[in-house]
């Protein structure tokens, strides 16, 4: 057993789920126990878990068939920030700093560490309890990929999976009944879901948000191809994309949530004017949490993995305030500061982009 001071470790899942949370979960406890001899912690339902006390040790018996299960065993959420909690105060809703509370329950468990599997919101928590003493390291989940300082978060994959065969799908309709079909996928404020997956899928159209789009330049693609005897056309809109001069779709605002922020609806919206300036029978999917449910890839399902185990090892070596990350091939680390400095959105002159423009794909500019 190899060694290390530290004996009881905690985990949670913060933020919205995404495929291979409970692949991580697993690695870290087989990791920990076995490799290390350490006690794990899991607390329930994200930072909520952690301020409530609902905790309960994670053994192997308890993460045996969990790799190929989609959503996380511990549960989550991406309300109960600690440090900007919702309390009644008589007909009032306000909101105080419970982060107290979280160093109380770490210390009623006797653990030593944590490690918060999670996307931005959650890892700027991890990160403010680690700034206030609390021993973090952190793993980067989402299936919207836009966290720097790593080159894929696990989760985005199977998302991109899910999208591309919903294009394949659509491809059908769109062919037999000469019809354009609209995609919108998730991916908040970056494009990597609709850029990656309209490429996989063969997108005539792909909206992202890092590139704002005249509706005009749509309009001409699609006429473009019916010119060239397409009789079908499909467009993929990232939830997140805009028209330029214009904003993004708002669906609605969760308040208490760690942004939010719900975009959703410029599908329509592109649906609609091209059905008007075109003529064309026009349809639209919203792929929705389809693209977060499900079971991981096995991309996704290796990157989660090793990102367990990067954690544990992080842990064990007294790496306090990281966040695990994928550089190229190998599993290094980066301080927590470094990762959530930046949103990591499609690079409009990258290679990815460069691709699409030379097959001939539209990207609404
Ligand atoms: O961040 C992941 C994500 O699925 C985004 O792509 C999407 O905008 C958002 O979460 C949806 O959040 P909710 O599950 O709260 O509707």
């Amino acid at each position: 057993m190899a060694k290390t001071v530290v004996k009881r470790i905690g985990v949670l899942t913060g933020g919205g789920d995404a495929p291979g949370l409970n692949a991580v979960i697993r690695a870290v406890v087989k990791t920990a126990i076995r490799e290390y001899g350490m006690t794990v912690v899991g607390f329930e339902n994200g930072f909520g878990g952690l301020i409530k006390n609902q905790a309960r040790e994670l053994t192997e018996a308890d993460v045996v068939g969990i790799l190929p299960r989609g959503g996380t065993i511990l549960g989550t959420t991406n309300r109960d920030n600690p440090f900007h909690y919702p309390v009644i105060k008589g007909d009032k809703k306000v909101f105080v700093d419970v982060s107290d509370r979280i160093f109380e329950n770490i210390s009623i468990h006797g653990i030593e560490a944590l490690i918060v599997i999670g996307g931005d919101g959650s890892l700027s928590i991890g990160k403010e309890l680690y700034e206030k003493g609390l021993k973090v390291v952190g793993v980067p989940k989402t299936i919207d990929n836009d966290l720097s300082a790593t080159d894929q978060t696990f989760g985005f994959d199977t998302a991109l999976a899910t999208a591309t065969e919903a294009i394949d799908k659509l491809h059908t309709t769109a062919e037999s009944h000469h019809r354009v079909m609209v995609l919108e996928v998730m991916g908040r404020y970056a494009g990597w879901i609709a850029l990656a997956s309209g490429l996989a899928g063969g997108a005539d159209v792909i909206l992202i948000p890092e590139i704002p789009y005249n509706i005009e330049v749509v309009i001409e693609k699609i006429n473009a191809r019916s010119q060239e005897r397409k009789k079908f056309s499909i467009i993929v809109v990232a939830e997140g994309a805009k028209p330029l001069g214009g904003e993004m779709v708002v669906q609605k605002r969760v308040e208490d949530s760690f942004d939010p922020i719900r975009l959703g609806g410029i599908g329509n919206l592109v649906a609609q004017e091209v059905e008007a300036a075109t003529g064309k029978e026009t349809r639209v999917t919203v792929l929705g949490h389809l693209q977060r449910g499900g079971s991981p890839t096995a991309f996704d399902r290796i990157l989660a993995t090793r990102y367990g185990t990067g954690a544990v090892n992080l842990v064990a070596e007294g790496k306090f305030g990281r966040m695990v990350c994928l550089k190229g091939q190998n599993i290094e680390s980066v301080p927590l500061e470094t990762a959530l400095g930046e949103m990591h959105t499609v690079p409009v002159d990258g290679e990815l982009v460069r691709v699409a423009r030379q097959l001939g794909i539209c990207l609404g500019d």
